[in-house]
């Protein structure tokens, strides 16, 4: 077991010894969890192959699978990467700093197991106060996936991250709850058209209106040539019990309920408020409602259900546009079993 540090930055401003001690902390190599917009992230020094690779430890995270890059600026930005097309300057100047990850070419500064040895970076400058502050007091980029056990749901609280890494980290920072609760959109901009690898916080909607030209990556057609993020290819975002996830209306789920519990299962419910009146179950826990809230409340909700308490999840669907698409991702990824 580490001692692991926790470090209170609810609020930014006046806490520069809080700040000057986590920067401490992160250029002596070690390994401190913070939040962003999206989730919280588990940070390293980029430029040092040795704290990065606590990372993967700390995660049990695949070597193949790459980290983002996280910096505070454009011009911070810059530092990584080699010449990138012209529409890169125009996403970054609409969508940055948010959740948005470029993959760009790397011009080496990050370490080795950063890129996965892959020739290109994953770069992304966060919103998020907290980590906009960290990031100013550091001097190099911070290497970040999700703060969780691989595999779990991602962090959107600093409990969350207690839960998976407490004991396996050198420092938690609390800066209350995440906003988007998604991942950040990541975007392949190595080539004319930008590829939507993982779809995010920044939605397709919002990029078209922006480079008109983008290609959305589809999991099922093997045939591109272009790499996709792969991390895409490992079990995401499980639950502690097995999800069902249901198309259809509150009498479908109702009917897919009921089947479960003909054969004994303890039902817990995650949809929208509204139908909670719909539904009969051993468990109902509301997402929000509406797709915003829907994607800010999901993690922590997968993360409430409890296999002492219930055998299977029922999940609704939701339409797949702007933050809908990230949200069906992520619970296709999570669901042991689609019913249409
Ligand atoms: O919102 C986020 O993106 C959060 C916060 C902490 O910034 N981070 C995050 O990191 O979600 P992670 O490691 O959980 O997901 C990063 C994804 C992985 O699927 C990885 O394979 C992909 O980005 N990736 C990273 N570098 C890449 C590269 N050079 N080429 C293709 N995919 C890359
Ligand atoms: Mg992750």
């Amino acid at each position: 077991m580490m001692d692991t540090k926790e470090w209170a930055l609810i609020d930014s401003h006046e806490q520069t010894t809080k700040l000057q001690e986590i920067a401490a902390t992160l250029q002596a190599g070690n390994v401190v969890a913070f939040p962003t917009e999206t989730v919280y992230g588990l940070g390293a020094d980029a430029t040092n192959e040795q704290a990065v690779d606590k990372i993967f430890k700390a995660k049990g995270r695949p070597q193949d699978n790459p980290l983002i890059a996280h910096v505070a600026t454009k011009e911070d930005l810059a530092k990584l990467v080699d010449a990138y097309p012209p529409y890169v300057d125009q996403l970054i100047d609409s969508f940055s700093p948010g959740p948005i990850t470029y993959i760009l070419p790397s011009n080496g500064t990050c370490a080795e197991n950063v890129t996965a040895g892959l020739s290109t970076v994953g770069v992304r400058i966060p919103s998020h106060p907290v980590a906009q502050a960290i990031l100013q007091t550091c001097s190099f980029p911070i290497a970040a996936p999700s703060a969780n056990t691989s595999g779990k749901p991602s962090p959107t609280t600093a409990a969350h991250v207690k839960e998976d890494l407490f004991g396996k980290i050198a420092g938690i920072v609390d800066g209350g709850k995440t906003g988007v609760g998604m991942e950040s959109t990541i975007i392949d901009c190595t080539s004319d058209v930008p590829i939507i690898l993982r779809p995010g916080g920044i939605t397709k909607e919002q990029i078209y209106t922006v480079v008109g030209d983008v290609i959305e990556h589809q999991p099922s057609t093997h045939t591109s040539e272009k790499p996709q993020a792969p991390g895409m290819k490992y079990t995401h975002y499980a639950p502690d019990v097995p999800l069902t996830l249901v198309h259809g209306n509150a009498e479908r789920l109702q009917q897919v309920i009921h089947a479960y519990q003909n054969e004994h299962l303890r039902v817990g419910v995650l949809a929208r408020a509204q139908l909670k009146e719909h539904i009969q179950a051993d468990q109902f826990i509301p997402l929000g409602t509406n797709l915003v809230e829907v994607a800010t409340n999901l993690y922590s909700c997968l993360r409430r259900f409890s296999s002492h308490d219930i055998d299977v999840i029922v999940c609704e669907t939701f339409p797949k546009e702007n933050i809908g698409v990230a949200i069906m991702n992520r619970l296709e990824k999570a669901a042991t079993k689609i019913i249409k």
